[in-house]
């Protein structure tokens, strides 16, 4: 029997599915596309540029902890699309567990973040294994740069907004709504505190000249990434599209939701917010343009007496985010972690060397003023 391939994508056919797929090309690593319908990832990776040069087999699972156990087993690493992940993370990550795998994910959904880093932090780190999710633009590029941020000035306090401009695709769109049933945190004095719920911030983005509507979107991954940084003691991290219009339409379904939706039974809530995200996207959106879908990143550093400013010119969130996913995976075939347990991308492979990763290809350019 064939050796087992090292990587498991799992939610293959989806929109960063198949972008993963080809940069795990790229990096000439094998790996098994996976989900619950083969025939679309049959048709979704027969389409993905080079593919016929790549080492891949294809793998249908019906998604049960058993059954990704089994798969996962023999694997070394795996990629985790399938969100929103504060629904479809935990199975996914039990099964890495077990199987005795690195789990990776792409999720940016603070809640999720903050169940990982409490329940399976310490099981991952026992076994020497990584637990790392939010490795992907949102939110693994901000923290890389504020850690640029910390090396470079002495601060104790970071702010971070993350825009992108691009068309959500369905996963991105269920999970936007999804996240807004919970609430986000941000750090003060190392503690965590709650976002007021429904609140809009005008933001002012570099290289713009109006201002943009951003959100609090469930507080990011950052304030847990930092939670008990020996340097650092308050985080605040909001973002959105950079377009308004959309912006205010999240914004308006947030007040709805707190209006309308709160009061009601649990499963209630996330079936109605389920049925909002589809009447707003439906379908997958055709392949990024970077002339297009333009990324920023702000990062503000602030100490008694130092001032410190990252802001990140970048392209195409989703290739980013499967470029950062191939990247790590490939980190984690040839060499062990920096950090093993929960652990950001910038924790686990550096922060200097992912920034230089997605600014080789392209894809990101960091400019850094103290
Ligand atoms: N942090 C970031 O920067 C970032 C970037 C990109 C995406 N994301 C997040 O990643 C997730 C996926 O995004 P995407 O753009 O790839 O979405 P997508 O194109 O809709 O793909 C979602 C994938 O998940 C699969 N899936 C969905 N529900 C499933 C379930 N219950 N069981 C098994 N498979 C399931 C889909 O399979 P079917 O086709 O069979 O339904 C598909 O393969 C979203 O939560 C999104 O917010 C985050």
């Amino acid at each position: 029997m064939d050796k087992k391939r090292p990587v498991v994508v799992y939610g293959a056919n989806g929109f960063s599915g198949r972008l993963i797929a080809e940069f795990l090309r790229e990096y000439n690593v094998p790996f098994i596309a996976a989900g619950r319908n083969r025939s679309k990832i049959e048709d979704v990776i027969s389409h993905v540029p080079g593919i016929e040069t790549a080492d891949y087999e294809i793998a249908e699972t019906d998604g049960s902890v058993d059954e990704l156990t089994k798969l996962f087993t023999g694997a070394k690493v795996v990629c985790n699309t399938v969100g929103p992940f504060i629904y479809n993370g935990p199975r996914v990550i039990e099964a890495a567990l077990r199987a005795g795998c690195h789990y990776l994910d792409i999720g940016g959904e603070q809640t999720w973040a903050r169940q990982v880093a409490e329940n399976w932090g310490a099981k991952f780190a026992a076994k020497g294994l990584l637990a790392a999710p939010g490795t992907a633009f949102m939110s693994a590029v901000s923290d890389a740069a504020a850690r640029l941020c910390v090396d470079s000035a002495a601060i104790d306090t970071l702010e971070t907004l993350t825009m992108f401009k691009g068309i959500p695709t369905f996963g991105s769109t269920q999970t936007i709504f999804a996240v807004i049933q919970t609430d986000g945190y941000y750090l003060e004095q190392n503690q965590y505190k709650p976002w007021p719920r429904a609140t809009r911030y005008d933001v002012v983005v570099p290289g713009s000249i109006q201002t943009q509507l951003a959100l609090a979107w469930g507080g990011f991954p950052h304030p847990v990434w930092f939670k008990d940084h020996p340097q650092i003691a308050n985080v605040r991290s909001i973002g959105g599209l950079l377009d308004r219009q959309i912006m205010e339409g999240v914004a308006a379904t947030e007040k709805l939701f707190e209006e309308q939706i709160r009061p009601l039974p649990k499963e209630e809530q996330e079936r109605r917010l389920a049925e909002m995200a589809n009447s707003v996207q439906g379908s997958t959106p055709p392949r990024e343009n970077s002339r297009e879908q333009r990324t920023i990143d702000v990062i503000v550093g602030r100490g008694t007496t130092d001032f410190v400013q990252c802001v990140i010119f970048g392209t195409c969130c989703y290739k980013q985010t499967g470029l950062i996913q191939a990247w790590a995976a490939h980190n984690l075939i040839h060499s062990a972690p920096k950090k093993v347990g929960f652990a950001s991308a910038a924790q686990a492979f550096g922060h200097r060397e992912l920034l230089k990763t997605v600014e080789s290809h392209g894809l990101a350019k960091a400019k850094l003023h103290s």
